[in-house]
């Protein structure tokens, strides 16, 4: 395959040692048990601990469905097992928009719009973005419909899909349909980790896998709304890839078994040097080999503390030569980015999910008072936090999104901060639950190989980790200056 073009700063990047940088599905390629991607930092490493994978047959990779989609169409090895708006244009181009990923059903703004025209698809081509639909009112984790403690009005629809006679929220489904970003399959044992029996920020117990009666994370998808991989699988292959028929168990089996043996993390850096030379424990060896659910504390598990050694080796070494120097340079901005993430402090003000519990409003801490489990970067309690991402007045402008108005219906809990009305471009987990108080509650996502996949959060709305780092910095009124923004860059790019 050709060269592309490839990362936030439009790196051009050449394929993997062996060729390959897509994988369509059901084309067959193998997929070596390690693999290296280069990105815009350096390369991103993949492990499969499970060993190679011949994907001829393998439910992971198979077109199941009406639609030639597989879970790999939006789940690609070289963007860390999400997909990058790199790569959708790249598809976009090489086939003319017939690459299934472009399937109307979600890889559209909406599926009334006519078929292979850029313009029915341009969420997913300038942002990443695939439709979620969810039924509305919510039906609960038990199957029961759940009376929402809000009502629901559009009041800004670009894609037309909200206030469409056949899709929208006033049709025979009623349904609201938000545009989100694929989240990583791989790095999953941490997603799956339950580190407490109840969530700390309610009290109350977490939910239970209703086959095993095993306490669930809580932390898959946005908004939470499915407990297991299983789940997920099923919902995943009856939706984006159309499937009408049933998986056997055992393939079933084998497609989680896969998801759980896939470990990505930026493998190394721009320098040609593994990310765990010098001291420093980067890379997806490190990571499939750590314990998950491990909750950050400051004296004996900082965040990212696999990349302090670096300040050390830093500071002691000799200035070498040319790369050299900039390599270590480089070296002491991850570690300083490292401190910083667990040790710059500022104010987290007016955070749903945050300051509506014991924390008081506001708090000061720092990045790593919401992403608590070493080695992963989520919430381990589960995360699912109102950063303002998604509602207003926090979010970035975003004309390409919906805009809904949810009034919250007297005798409920407001919103903590921004009262009975919200404007939102995504209820987030207000979709699972129908509480005001969870309206734009966004589940953490796995912090490991950011740099194969921008752009970042759930509703795409940071195309650079530079970006994501200056929303912070307006959001939390943080000052941070120029060095360590870069430092927290470099930081994420080495992750
Ligand atoms: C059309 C694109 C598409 C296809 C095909 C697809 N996914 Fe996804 N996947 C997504 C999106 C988008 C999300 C995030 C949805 C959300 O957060 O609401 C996601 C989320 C996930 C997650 C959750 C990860 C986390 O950290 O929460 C897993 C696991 C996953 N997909 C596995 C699969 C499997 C298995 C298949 C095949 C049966 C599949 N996906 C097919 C787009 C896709
Ligand atoms: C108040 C809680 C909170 C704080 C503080 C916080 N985050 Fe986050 N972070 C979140 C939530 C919630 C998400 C998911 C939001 C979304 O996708 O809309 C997230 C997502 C991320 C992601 C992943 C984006 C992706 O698309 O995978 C990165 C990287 C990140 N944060 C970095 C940081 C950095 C750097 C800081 C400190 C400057 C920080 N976070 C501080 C809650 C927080």
């Amino acid at each position: 395959m050709a060269a592309l073009l490839w990362g936030a700063g439009g790196v051009v990047a050449q394929p993997a040692a062996g060729g390959q940088r897509f994988w369509a599905p059901g084309d067959g390629q193998p997929l070596p048990a390690e693999l290296s991607f280069p990105n815009a930092s350096g390369a991103l490493g993949l492990l499969n601990t499970g060993g190679a994978v011949d994907t001829r047959g393998h439910p992971f990779f198979t077109p199941l469905g009406t639609n030639g989609r597989a879970c790999v169409s939006c789940h690609q090895p070289a963007d860390g097992m999400s997909l990058s708006v790199a790569t959708i244009r790249e598809r976009w181009a090489a086939t003319q928009g017939r690459d299934p990923m472009f399937a109307m059903v979600d890889g559209a703004n909406c599926p009334n719009l006519p078929p292979g025209e850029r313009a029915s698809h341009s969420l997913l081509l300038d942002h990443g973005l695939f439709r979620i639909p969810r039924a509305w009112p919510p039906v609960g984790h038990d199957g029961k419909p759940i009376t929402p403690q809000f009502d629901i009005q559009v009041v800004r629809d670009p894609t037309g899909c909200n206030t469409d006679a056949k899709h929208g929220l006033a049709s025979a489904q009623p349904t609201v349909s938000v545009f989100r970003r694929p989240r990583p399959a791989a790095n999953l044992k941490f997603i799956t980790a339950v580190g407490f029996s109840f969530e700390p920020k309610s009290g109350l117990p977490l939910l239970r896998d209703p086959e095993t009666g095993q306490y669930v994370s809580e932390s898959l998808m946005a908004d939470s709304r499915l407990l297991t991989l299983k789940a997920q699988a099923l919902d995943a292959m009856r939706g984006h890839l159309e499937a009408q028929g049933q998986l056997s168990p055992e393939a079933l089996q084998r497609m989680i078994d896969f998801e759980n043996q896939v470990f990505v993390a930026q493998g190394s850096d721009r320098f040609g040097s593994p990310t765990d030379a010098a001291g420093a424990a980067g890379g997806p060896k490190h990571l499939a080999a750590a314990k998950a659910g491990v909750l950050q504390n400051l004296q004996r598990n900082p965040m990212w503390k696999e990349f302090l050694p670096w300040a050390a080796a830093a500071a002691s070494a000799p200035a070498t030569a040319g790369g050299g120097e900039a390599q270590q340079r480089w070296r002491a901005s991850v570690a300083r980015g490292a401190k910083l993430f667990s040790q710059r402090m500022f104010l987290v003000k007016d955070t749903g999910g945050i300051n509506t519990f014991g924390f008081g409003n506001p708090v000061i801490n720092s990045c790593a008072t919401c992403h608590t489990m070493v080695n992963s970067g989520i919430d381990l309690a589960p995360g699912r936090v109102d950063l303002g991402t998604v509602n207003l007045p926090w979010a970035e402008p975003a004309p390409h999104l919906p805009l809904f108005k949810l009034s919250c219906k007297p005798g409920h809990k407001p919103h903590p901060f921004l009262g009975r009305e919200v404007y939102t471009h995504d209820p987030g987990y207000a979709l699972t639950t129908g509480r005001c108080e969870d309206i734009g509650k966004i589940t953490t996502q796995s912090m490991r190989g950011l740099a194969s996949r921008a752009p970042y959060f759930a509703n795409g709305s940071a195309p650079t980790l530079r970006a994501l780092v200056d929303f912070y910095n307006r959001r939390y009124n943080i000052r941070l200056s120029a060095e360590e923004i870069e430092d927290l860059v470099n930081l994420l790019g080495a992750l």
